[in-house]
């Protein structure tokens, strides 16, 4: 008896320490054409996260898409839809540029 309440406790606690999910909405994206789109095409599997810690050229991005559909399961995407969003996340998600190498910021 007391073991079950022993353990009763254990799971309450560890059920409360459960991070609570903050809802993501569109604005988590930089505002710009397709953001609304792009968000709520790609947050059903995943968070945006994993998309905002990326950074790919355009065609990166569009073999992506092929890459989510074939081996993911997300359904095709529209042409038109698939082009705004593929821009949009190859405007605001390309590939990183180091800013700061070659350049001293004490002398500019
Ligand atoms: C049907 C579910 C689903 C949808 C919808 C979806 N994804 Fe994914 N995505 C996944 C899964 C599952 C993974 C993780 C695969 C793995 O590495 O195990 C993933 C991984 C990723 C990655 C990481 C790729 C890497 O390994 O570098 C990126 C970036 C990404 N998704 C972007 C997107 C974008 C952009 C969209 C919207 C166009 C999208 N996802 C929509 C399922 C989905």
């Amino acid at each position: 008896m007391l073991r079950l309440l022993l353990l009763s406790l254990c799971l309450g606690g560890v059920a409360l320490a459960q991070p609570v999910p903050v809802p993501e909405e569109p604005s988590v994206f930089p505002p710009g054409d397709g953001q609304e789109e792009t968000f709520y095409a790609c947050t059903a599997c995943h968070s945006t996260a994993i998309i905002r810690r990326s950074g790919f050229t355009r065609a990166q991005w569009d073999g992506l898409m092929d890459w989510m559909v074939e081996k993911q399961g997300m359904n095709p995407l529209e042409p038109a839809d698939r082009r705004q969003i593929v821009d949009y996340l190859a405007q605001h998600y390309g590939p990183r540029t180091a800013p700061s190498r070659g350049r001293n910021p004490f002398l500019n």
